[in-house]
């Protein structure tokens, strides 16, 4: 599939997407970014707020003069600086992600991405040049911009690819959004190892680089193609649309008339509704199912645990017993990205509802290995490779399917009208719950111990349960079959309720 692929894209194609992805890897890097540096920024924090010294830790040692914190992150204000520097990054993004729709039909989606990255230069600024000045301000306010642009760039991007890439390949060329996250998430584990950026002296440039990708982007984007659906259905530009379409096929065969005619249908549906807002798209019964389906794909990506893996492995690993646990934590991050690639392989010939629901499903078995695991380590010491096998696993099905699905499934499941509404509430959504997540595993973990895995085990069952019912396969389809699926679904659901009004009418008579 990925050699006819790379055979049939053409130069815009790859460089639109390539430029694009972009945005997903800085969202990938800041994900990444604060979890290495963690202590030596803490330290460094205390030391600015003048709570803290190695000194006093040293004397204290040394001496009978009691030092209550021998570590910075100990300190209530460490704390408070702290946590908020990584909370604040989800806030942002949780705010933002609601203005996806409103910056996309702006000025069109290349455009709107070229827009936002002045954020994420600010942002990288911000970061880099905090010891200019008061670092704990300085990095909490970067990492609020940064997490703002984030919300915008994990709608934009996955919506621009979803309407730019070709029917065949909107699976695989939708992954490679994600496939960008992973990388930026490992580039970030790397560059956080101590002697590479993770020390003392490089770490606001560690901070600062997540503004990097933002300027080769910029400079990118204006050699980019509009969205062919942007330019027909939201602008009527006929003649543009084509272009655009032209551009991103190769030369020879193709032939747009198809692909126009059902922009052209899909624009007569969207010319007919006024435009859905995101309040509207919430109150519609038309788009309920579709809407359903989104949110709980989201929900599943986030509550599946994935993140209390990436947020605590180390912690995590060291639990299980590993010897080198910021090791692990990178192999964590190759794996993940291998198993992106074969996401991106297999997408468009297994078809996302297989996927999500073999990922689904391998993760719960694993996080049952994982308790098992955690729970028997004490009594055998080879139950730590149980546990790490399963850590392992756990990842790799993620990336099969409920990682890079539910990103680019969205776009699939509307039509061009609800689609910047739906988009933006399907990441605020994730942007929630992920720093749900991220707030409140340390107290479920130490609330369950052991067993903390088997909550994500019962979510991940109820999940798959769900998927297998309730999601319909969008492999192949244009978006206007895709509707017709759910149109089907809702008569049926209708015809249900009417009859059993009618039934429960003709009951109420026979008994009178
Ligand atoms: C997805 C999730 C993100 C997670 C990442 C891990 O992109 O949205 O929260 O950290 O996958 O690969």
């Amino acid at each position: 599939m990925v050699p006819l692929l790379l055979q049939q894209l053409t130069g815009t194609l790859a460089l639109a997407v390539f430029t694009a992805a972009l945005g997903s890897l800085q969202y990938g890097y800041s994900l990444g970014v604060i979890n290495a540096p963690q202590k030596v920024i803490e330290n460094y924090y205390g030391r600015t707020l003048g709570v803290w010294s190695e000194r006093a830790v040293v004397l204290s040692e040394n001496s009978t003069e009691e030092e209550e914190y021998p570590e910075a992150g100990q300190h209530p204000a460490v704390i408070m600086y702290w946590s908020l520097s990584v909370a604040i990054f989800s806030i942002g993004g949780m705010l933002s992600s609601f203005l996806v729709g409103y910056v996309g039909d702006l000025r069109g989606r290349v455009k709107g991405m070229l827009m936002v990255n002045v954020l994420a230069v600010a942002a990288g600024l911000l970061m880099g040049l905090c010891k200019m000045w008061k670092p704990h301000i300085m990095v909490i306010s970067g990492r609020a911009v940064m997490g703002f642009y984030c919300g915008l760039t994990s709608g934009l991007v996955p919506m621009y690819i979803g309407e730019i890439a070709p029917k065949a390949y909107r699976g695989a060329l939708g992954t490679l959004h994600q496939l960008a996250i992973v990388i930026g998430i490992l580039v970030s584990q790397v560059l956080g190892l101590d002697f590479i950026l993770g020390n003392d002296a490089m770490w606001p440039l560690m901070l600062g680089l997540s503004g990097a990708p933002a300027v080769l982007q910029s400079l990118l984007l204006p050699l980019c193609p509009e969205s062919p659906r942007y330019l027909y259905i939201v602008q009527g530009k006929e003649q543009e649309a084509r272009k655009s379409k032209r551009s991103v096929m190769s030369e020879g065969e193709y032939d747009p008339t198809p692909d126009l005619e059902e922009m052209r249908r899909e624009k007569e549906e969207a010319d007919k509704e006024p435009r859905v807002s995101i309040i509207s798209l919430i109150r519609s019964s038309v788009y309920r199912q579709q809407l359903v389906v989104a949110l709980m794909m989201h929900l599943s990506q986030q509550f599946s645990g994935i993140n209390a893996i990436f947020y605590y492995s180390t912690a995590i690993f060291t639990r299980a017993g590993v010897g080198q646990p910021v090791y692990a934590t990178i192999g964590v991050g190759v794996i993940n990205t291998i198993f992106t690639m074969v996401s991106v392989a297999l997408v468009d010939k297994a078809g996302r509802r297989t996927l999500t629901l073999v990922g689904l499903g391998g993760m719960c078995c694993c996080a049952i290995g994982m308790t098992v695991g955690l729970k028997l380590q004490g009594d055998y010491p080879w139950m730590s490779y149980v546990s790490m096998s399963a850590i392992f696993l756990f990842v790799s099905f993620f990336e099969i399917g409920p990682g890079p699905i539910p990103w680019f499934i969205v776009a699939e499941l509307f039509s061009q009208g609800p689609r910047p509404a739906a988009i933006a509430l399907a990441g605020c959504c994730n942007w929630t719950s992920n720093f749900i997540i991220g707030m409140t595993f340390p107290y479920i973990q130490t609330w369950l111990d052991s067993y903390v895995f088997i909550l994500f085990a019962g979510l991940l069952f109820g999940f798959t349960v769900f998927i297998y019912l309730r999601v319909p396969e969008t492999k192949g389809k244009s978006f206007e079959e895709i509707a017709a699926v759910f149109q089907k679904g809702r008569k049926k659901l209708e015809q249900g309720t009417k009859d059993a009004t009618e039934l429960q009418e003709l009951k109420t008579s026979t008994d009178a």
